[in-house]
């Protein structure tokens, strides 16, 4: 396993309460504003923390849960919420690619990513391939400054080099809110045309 990687033996902090002050999940549901979306594919999905609760926002959606580790994927299959169990669908996926259909999805989730990723062009041009035209990404990671907690500064990502990185993939409307303490979060959109 990469360095960078998160490690699936500590899985449990991925549920930790304190995250519901720093990246709460309903805060980042209502700022994104989303129109009726019937589908999210979360990449990266860990123990589905924000999964879980986007999709008791789509009563008739689908969240599609993709993970590249299989030990994080079993843990998901074993504890997803028994209604939720045929609306959130974990998926394995490869480091630089999601084996989902182009044009699916109202909203790319990517929440602590970035920093773990080896090719953050693939996963972007990954992304854009699987919106609809007008759906969102929301990138979610830590700033890269000292915070109680999150990790090692030097693999962190700066809020300018996600910009970058979004225009490079072809995203417009790019957002920066500053509603989060200790995360950059950023939205933008595959454009109509
Ligand atoms: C720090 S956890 C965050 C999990 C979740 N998004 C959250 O905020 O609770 C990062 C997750 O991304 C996964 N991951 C790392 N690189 C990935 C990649 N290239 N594609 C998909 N998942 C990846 C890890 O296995 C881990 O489950």
């Amino acid at each position: 396993m990469s360095e960078k990687k998160f490690n699936p033996a500590k899985l449990a902090k991925l549920n930790h309460p304190d995250r519901y002050d720093r990246e709460n999940p309903e805060r980042i549901w209502k700022t994104l504003k989303l129109d009726n979306p019937r589908v999210i594919v979360d990449i990266g999905t860990g123990t589905g923390f924000f999964a879980i609760p986007f999709s008791r926002h789509m009563p008739e959606g689908t969240v599609y849960a993709c993970d590249i580790a299989d030990e994080i994927l079993q843990w998901l299959e074993e504890n997803l919420p028994e209604e939720l169990r045929d609306r959130i669908i974990p998926v394995k996926m490869e480091e630089r690619a999601v084996p989902l259909p182009a044009g699916i999805a109202d909203l790319v989730l990517m929440v602590n990513l970035h920093h773990e990723l080896e090719d953050a062009a693939a996963i972007l041009s990954e992304a854009f391939r699987l919106l609809k035209p007008g759906g969102k990404v929301a990138i979610v990671d830590w700033k890269d400054e000292p915070t109680e907690s999150g990790p090692p500064l030097e693999i962190r990502v700066s809020e300018q080099s996600l910009i970058d990185q979004l225009a490079a993939a072809c995203f417009e409307q790019i957002r920066a809110h500053a509603s989060l303490p200790c995360h950059h979060f950023l939205e933008a959109v595959k454009p109509q045309h």
